[in-house]
């Protein structure tokens, strides 16, 4: 089916000069977006340094990147500065930031007045391969991930691989997490090229391999955007993952979105392998769950930990029985048959997820 509306993708080259997403904005024909709602990071590191006279215009809304910005108290504020703003329907809003602000903005922006013309900015790796793409937008609720929101595709997303020059070591670990999910699900050659990496690599170095990671993303929703289907299978690690974070946060304990979903996917792995009888499958299998170890542990080792503690089983499971995929036959989860393919709606019992989840994060 085709996509209910198809975003311009248009990617700056690294060997650029001009500033961040100029070359981008100008390559897109249209006159720039009159609105803008930024991560507040980029207002005190001046990377982006020409969003400052965009913000001396009063055109700029700062948002505080994180999860607890990802809340309908939130949206509401930004919508009601757009209307401060009298900003117009046919008028366009920009967002520039990470994940968390991404699905804020184009949240907002794809109410506001019933939505407006929305550009996505994707500033870190996760946002660049995950977040930024695919048209979902929302926030959570009550303590459950992404339970409110929209799926309304970006009229551009504009990718600048330079941003990633400020990341931190953590948040390059996010994005690869989410890259590692794309490769486990989708495409062997890639996974057997990220395997190779010990350490994770400096962004500047990953550059094709960002760009493989996206486009399976970007295939994906092209199939199936509104999930009824192969979609799906972006959730692999998905259900523990967003379970350990909804725990995380009630005990008000660090955990990046990335790290939960390389914890999830170390789960799955594990369940996975207990569903094959092929021995050699089984063990390509547990491999990958030894390489995301080795990267979490490497990456962050504390906030692993710590997450592990901060919930036991029956507590996880709790949170796994809300998760948005479930249906009337209880949780269900997205397992591997081999590296790059996946299945989904695989419902998932509490004794397996018991017996797999101690059995797989006994080394972490
Ligand atoms: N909508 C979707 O399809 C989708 C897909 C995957 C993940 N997500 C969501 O994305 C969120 C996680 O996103 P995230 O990991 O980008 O988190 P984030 O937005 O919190 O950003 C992480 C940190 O990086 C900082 N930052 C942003 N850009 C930077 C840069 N260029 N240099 C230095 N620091 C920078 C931010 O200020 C923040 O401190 C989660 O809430 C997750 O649920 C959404």
């Amino acid at each position: 089916m085709a996509l209910s509306q198809k975003p311009t993708y248009i990617s700056v080259p690294s060997s650029s000069r001009e500033g961040l997403f100029q070359p981008g904005l100008q390559a897109s024909g249209q006159s720039p977006p009159e609105w803008w709602i930024v991560d507040v990071f980029f207002q005190k590191n001046p990377s982006i340094d020409w969003i400052l006279d965009v913000d001396q215009q009063g055109r700029v809304y700062w948002l505080q990147a994180g999860e607890s910005s990802k809340a309908l108290a939130e949206v509401e504020n930004v919508i009601e500065w757009l209307i401060q703003k009298d900003a117009k329907r046919n008028e366009s809003i920009a967002v520039i930031g990470g994940g968390t602000v991404l699905d804020v903005g184009l949240f907002a922006a794809s109410i506001y007045q019933r939505g407006v013309q929305k550009w996505s900015l994707p500033t870190t790796l996760l946002a660049a391969v995950d977040a930024g793409i695919g048209g979902k937008n929302g926030v959570n609720f009550k303590g459950f991930k992404n339970y409110i929101g929209t799926i309304t595709q970006p009229d551009f997303v504009i990718s600048d691989f330079r941003v990633f020059q400020t990341l931190s070591t953590l948040d390059v670990l996010n994005g690869w997490m989410e890259m590692t999910k794309h490769a486990l699900i989708a495409d062997p050659e890639l996974w057997n090229t990220m395997k190779q990496f010990k350490t994770i690599p400096s962004p500047k170095a990953m550059h094709p391999l960002i760009e493989e990671a996206a486009a399976i993303k970007k295939r994906m929703v092209e199939a199936d955007e509104f999930e009824f289907g192969l979609r799906k299978t972006l959730n692999f690690g998905h259900t523990v993952g967003h379970a350990l974070e909804s725990a995380a946060a009630v005990k008000n304990a660090d955990l990046s979105h990335g790290v939960a979903v390389g914890l999830g996917m170390i789960f799955s792995l594990h369940w996975s392998a207990t569903r094959t009888e092929h021995l050699d499958i089984q063990s390509e299998l547990i491999d990958a769950a030894k390489s995301i170890e080795q990267w979490i542990k490497s990456g962050a080792p504390e906030q692993a930990r710590t997450a592990l503690q901060a919930a036991d089983c029956a507590t996880l499971w709790s949170c796994m029985k809300k998760d948005k995929k479930n249906d009337i036959r209880g949780v269900q989860e997205v397992s591997l048959t081999k590296i790059g393919h996946a299945v989904w709606n695989q419902p998932l019992s509490f004794s397996e997820f018991a017996t797999c989840w101690t059995k797989a994060h006994e080394g972490v």
